[in-house]
């Protein structure tokens, strides 16, 4: 297969060989692709030489995906003190990964959800501007940190100057419910979304093995106390409503034929299981006309850590995937 870009294609900036393997149904999350510090850059590409040498070239591939795949599932790398304050975070190379495939340099990308800014990170490395609204300020505050501490330039600006400063090269947080934050932002003028939202009230759940280790450390185990908060409404039924229209005004926001990317994972409530990736895809089916599903990406996180839960009493599984859902706006 060519590695040029094909010339019809209007999406992104990959040879089709690289949009290929980005069709696969699942992927392995970057939060474990980090090489030990070992195996640099530098010996894989000797290993590879005399793998070559020894092997033939084809051979050799085939052995450095194994060895490279089998050292990336070890470790997961330490994520950044400030990010590390926040309860549910995603990785920005993740991010990065759905930002190159959904989008071309310099294109607009949105995050209704925005916490410590991973996606407008993301966004900067892969060189395409993010717009970052972020309810709590305190995560705001944690995100301008982050760009800051990159080198990245970034500005906290109103909805309706968002895209002025867009215009400008530079990365753009919104402090602002994103409920009458995405009212601001005109139809059509935003290239693809990327997200994950509040799991409705999971993270208040009180006995979770994760929320009591991060007691222990005397971090926050729950976004905020506002009542603005969707991760602190009561009923699971208003939640999904008050998400729906947050979503329903991205599918306004969204240019034609650009796609949006939520990330979620299933959790347990009490006794149930709550399919959330289901739930979640069809309140965005119904929350616009023209928003439609595409597909699911498994993303495999094969770095948590195991917990024996309800053993030796009943199976309760540990949920070591996210999945993401993929829209398109038609
Ligand atoms: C799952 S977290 C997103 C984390 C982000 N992906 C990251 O890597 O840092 C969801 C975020 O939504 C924010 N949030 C909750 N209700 C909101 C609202 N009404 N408008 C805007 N943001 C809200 C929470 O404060 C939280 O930071």
């Amino acid at each position: 297969m060519s590695e040029e870009v094909h010339p019809r294609n209007r999406l992104n900036e990959l040879c089709n060989r690289q949009w290929l393997i980005e069709t696969k149904s699942f992927w392995r999350s970057a939060d474990v692709a980090a090489l030990p510090e070992w195996l640099d850059a530098d010996l894989l590409e000797q290993f590879s030489l005399w793998l070559g040498e020894t092997q033939g070239q084809e051979r050799a591939e085939a052995m450095m995906g194994q060895l490279v795949s089998s050292v990336m599932e070890s470790k997961a790398p330490p994520r950044d003190k400030l990010k590390a304050t926040h309860p549910a975070t995603f990785s920005e190379r993740d991010i990065e990964r759905l930002i190159r495939l959904f989008t071309k340099s310099g294109q607009i990308v949105l995050d209704p959800f925005a916490g410590t800014g991973s996606t407008l990170l993301a966004a900067a490395t892969s060189d395409r501007i993010g717009i970052g609204i972020e309810l709590i300020e305190e995560w705001l505050e944690v995100a301008r940190q982050r760009l800051e501490a990159a080198s990245v330039s970034a500005r906290v600006a109103e909805a309706t100057d968002v895209l002025t400063h867009a215009e400008m090269g530079a990365q753009v947080l919104i402090h602002a419910d994103a409920r009458s934050a995405m009212e601001g932002l005109p139809e059509g003028s935003v290239d693809f979304i990327v997200t994950s939202p509040p799991y409705w009230n999971i993270l208040r759940k009180k006995g979770e093995k994760v929320a009591q280790e991060r007691t222990g450390k005397g971090l926050p185990t729950h976004y905020s106390e506002s009542e603005h908060d969707l991760g602190n409404i009561e009923s699971y039924e208003e939640f999904l409503t008050e998400l729906g229209d947050i979503f329903g005004e991205c599918g306004r926001v969204l240019r034609e034929r650009g796609y949006m990317c939520v990330i979620v994972s299933d959790f347990r409530h009490g006794k149930q299981f709550h399919l959330y990736h289901a739930d979640v895809a069809n309140v965005i089916e119904q929350s616009h006309p023209d928003l439609q599903l595409k597909g699911l990406t498994v993303l495999v996180q094969d770095s948590k850590g195991l917990y024996p839960l309800g053993i030796p009493y009943a199976f309760v599984s540990n949920i070591h995937h996210q999945y993401v859902l993929i829209f398109q706006r038609m």
